[in-house]
């Protein structure tokens, strides 16, 4: 009998045990993985240059300081201007796998995220936050989709600067003021040249992006109702006469670049002005934030001017992120998303980044000497006007085929060519064109 007890015992003992260990197993294994449960926001970006990554820090340190037990997962992807980027994001987005949120230009660029229902509205974060009252409405229509708000705005970058360093124009007897149309500013190039500057103008097109930048800014130099058309999808003539004249003009601009240039990102060709190899370099005010970390001064080593002949006019690139639908980390991305827009994140972000912040209230006091030329420049704009090298101005099927277009140009100078090139992508791109900007 005794033993009998003894052997139930033992049974119910090993099976209680064996239930234990059976049950911790299928606990453990069945326990929500990590990557599910951990506490983490991954935002993706392609902000890599020297600048870029010191202000996208920056901006996470805000948020660190606000959610400290949120992990921050960067994912950058190295390419100016988000050429490669573009490439990578957009299959992740359409098989369901976007992260958390991810850089995303205002306007067009996020189009088709939007008719294809991959993003969620966030028009009640924007109600919370109150941000209608502090960002421009010219800002706000570029990070909406029919009614409702699709996007929130970290910045404002203009792209129609021209940089300069000042001692090599001293040095050769150039005042940056007079450069204020395109017959003054190659008559400076040439005296460059002249006086031994092999190339005056530096620029780093791998990825030809930022040669697109540069003829869309002659382009915007043409007069701002001759872009209004550009990007309306209303030049479709090969023989445009303006078209033709901002090809020319670019074709002119190509003669003083560094014969390297196809091998060089933007942030090489900002390097060449910053050590004085070049005079000049087209490019958006990122550039600002590689004389940052140069430690150059603004108005003592480097200074800036508009391009030639758009004196005046303030050419819009706007970053922003969203909150795609069914992200892993949904409450995160709206936490993230609020430090996007909020005064504290755009404030130690956009002193580095090298653009203005995109909020009225912003504290100028925390901004250097060019960013404070460029918010009265903002105020003042007779005109803005949204790039179409950096996805707002134009359908992204318009706006794919112009890197290709400027490549070919680039090596074969041939403005005839270019001109049919681009106003046939602008035909075969027509039902696309759904905004109407009146500029
Ligand atoms: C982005 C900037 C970025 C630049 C160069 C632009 O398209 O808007 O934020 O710094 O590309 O990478």
């Amino acid at each position: 009998m005794i033993l009998l007890v003894k052997a139930i015992y033992l049974v119910t003992a090993a099976v209680l045990i064996t239930a234990l260990v059976v049950g911790g197993v299928a606990y453990y294994l069945l326990r929500p993985t990590p990557s599910a449960e951990a506490n983490v926001v991954e935002i993706y970006h392609w902000w890599t240059s020297g600048g870029e990554a010191k202000a996208i820090n920056a901006l996470v340190d805000v948020f660190k300081a606000k959610y400290p037990d949120v992990a921050v997962i960067q994912s950058p992807v190295a390419g100016g201007a988000g050429y490669v980027f573009q490439a990578v994001i957009k299959p992740l987005v359409l098989a369901g796998e976007a992260p958390d949120a991810f850089q995303m230009h205002a306007g067009y660029e996020g189009k088709p995220y939007y008719d294809g229902g991959y993003l969620d509205s966030i028009t009640s974060l924007w109600n919370d936050q109150k941000w209608a009252n502090v960002i421009p409405k010219v800002v706000q229509d570029m990070v909406k989709f029919g009614n409702e708000y699709y996007a929130v705005p970290v910045n404002i970058h203009r792209v129609n600067v021209v940089w300069y360093n000042k001692a090599v124009l001293t040095n050769k007897g150039i005042d940056p003021n007079t450069l204020t149309t395109w017959d003054a500013f190659f008559a400076a190039c040439d005296k460059l040249k002249t006086a031994g500057v092999a190339s005056p103008i530096a620029l780093g097109d791998s990825g030809a992006w930022a040669a697109t930048h540069v003829l869309e800014q002659i382009i915007a130099s043409e007069g701002i109702d001759f872009y209004q058309s550009w990007v309306n999808g209303k030049v479709t003539s090969a023989t445009d006469a303006k078209l033709l004249d901002a090809l020319t003009k670019f074709k002119t601009y190509l003669s003083y670049v560094n014969t390297d240039h196809s091998a060089l990102t933007w942030d090489q060709a900002i390097a060449k002005v910053i050590k004085g190899d070049a005079a000049f370099s087209v490019m958006g005010d990122w550039a600002n934030g590689e004389f940052y970390v140069a430690n150059k001064v603004y108005g003592t080593d480097y200074g800036t001017f508009p391009v030639p002949g758009t004196e005046g006019m303030y050419g819009l690139v706007i970053d922003c992120f969203q909150h795609p639908k069914g992200v892993k980390h949904p409450e995160n991305s709206l936490n993230w998303l609020k430090v996007v827009g909020s005064k504290a994140g755009q404030d130690a972000f956009n002193p580095i980044k090298g653009s203005i912040s995109a909020r009225t209230d912003a504290d100028t006091t925390k901004y250097g000497a060019y960013q404070k030329a460029a918010i009265a420049d903002f105020k003042a704009a007779t005109h803005m006007f949204p790039s179409v090298t950096h996805g707002s101005g134009a359908p992204p099927t318009f706006a794919a085929k112009l890197n290709d277009i400027m490549s070919n140009f680039v090596t074969n100078k041939d403005v005839n060519a270019a001109a049919a090139a681009l106003t046939q992508a602008t035909k075969d791109a027509s039902a696309d064109y759904t905004t109407v900007w009146s500029l």
